[in-house]
């Protein structure tokens, strides 16, 4: 039968035990199964193209011939692929070093923006500011008329508040305030005993705000709060200044200026010496050397009195501070946004638990 095949078949048939021995790993075996039997240009193949050309009296005896000859093949190529795939299970298994440490599951770790209002928390704690929770959907009574954000005030327009259409009077709430007016009126009843009143409100609110590197519709603050006798300016600033250290580095420097909020009187905005550059001037304060962070004052009598507090009695200071811009300025990163997509290379960058 075999003078039937060419002769380059009959030198490739003599050749192929000895080369499939000399195959040595899987890439190179698969080398040899496409030169064989491959479905194009391989012998197999071009044998096809002959079968399909011969004259119609020899089809018959030189299909059989090559049907033989690509069978035996077909079956050696199967023996030899399944003894490397074994050799290679086998190197593997020997390669493994059951000394060495497992592989760590990667690791989770707390949203960046949390760890900055965890760590301002633990900074406020050791002065005896606990934690106050509010709910994100408030009422306008919270949100704004316990307060003293009186009816015509622009932040109450629908185009600035989000409010609950099914739901007359209650909207997403616009800053952390409202959680004075719940505090207050909770912890009225212990002010005598407790001689006071201070905690820290850090969580979630939302204003009408197009999405852009600096506005969210969705950000977080911080709200702090402290109540007591004979309050005045000089405690809030000393301690802004002790907490705004502890969280920028003790060379910071705070300066108050003069602003205005319904619920506090006097009301003030504070900056920090910038410290990415030392106040010398950078991208970051926009070469002022100075970088708001923060509103405060002192808590206006009216929010006192509508939570049945007796402003003749207590006094006490209010701040409340952008969690984002915050942690913009400290990761100097530009775009807000970053916070938000949850992309894992940022959150990384950002660094893990500490
Ligand atoms: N609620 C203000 C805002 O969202 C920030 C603020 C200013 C809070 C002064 C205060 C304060 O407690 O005293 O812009």
């Amino acid at each position: 039968m075999d003078q039937l095949l060419p002769p380059e078949i009959a030198e490739a048939e003599r050749a192929f035990p000895e080369a499939l021995a000399a195959c040595r790993d899987l890439d190179a075996f698969l080398r040899l199964k496409g030169a064989y039997v491959g479905r194009e240009g391989s012998y197999v193949a071009r044998l096809m193209d002959l079968l399909k050309a011969a004259p119609k009296d020899q089809k018959r005896e030189l299909g059989a011939a090559i049907n033989a000859l690509k069978n035996a093949w077909e079956e050696a190529l199967k023996a030899r692929q399944a003894e490397l795939e074994a050799a290679k299970k086998a190197a593997g298994a020997a390669a493994w070093d059951p000394t060495l440490p497992p592989p760590l599951p990667a690791r989770g770790a707390l949203h960046p923006l949390n760890r900055l209002m965890d760590r301002l928390v633990e900074v406020f704690r050791p002065l005896g500011f606990h934690v106050e929770e509010g709910p994100e959907v408030e009422t306008e009574e919270h949100n704004f008329d316990g307060l003293n954000i009186p009816a015509d005030h622009p932040a109450r327009g629908s185009a600035d508040t989000f409010y609950l259409a099914a739901h007359p009077g209650q909207l997403l709430r616009t800053h952390t305030s409202p959680v004075q007016v719940r505090t207050l009126r909770k912890l009225k009843a212990t002010i005598h005993e407790k001689g006071g009143i201070r905690f820290l409100a850090p969580g979630r609110v939302y204003r009408k705000d197009e999405i852009d590197p600096t506005h969210s519709p969705m950000f977080h603050q911080v709200e702090g709060m402290l109540v007591g006798h004979g309050i005045g300016m000089q405690h809030l600033k000393g301690t802004l200044e002790y907490a705004l250290r502890a969280l920028f580095g003790p060379a910071t420097e705070i300066r108050l200026r003069p602003s205005y909020f319904p619920f506090v009187e006097p009301g003030c905005e504070v900056d920090v010496s910038c410290p990415l550059c030392a106040a010398k001037g950078c991208r970051v304060c926009k070469g002022s050397g100075w970088v708001e962070i923060l509103g405060a004052g002192l808590i206006h009598p009216n929010v006192l009195e509508f939570a049945g507090i007796d402003s003749k009695e207590w006094s006490g200071w209010a701040f409340g501070m952008g969690v984002e811009r915050m942690a913009m300025m400290l990761s100097q990163t530009p775009d807000l946004r970053l916070f938000f997509e949850n992309d894992q290379r940022f959150l990384e960058a950002m660094g893990g638990l500490d």
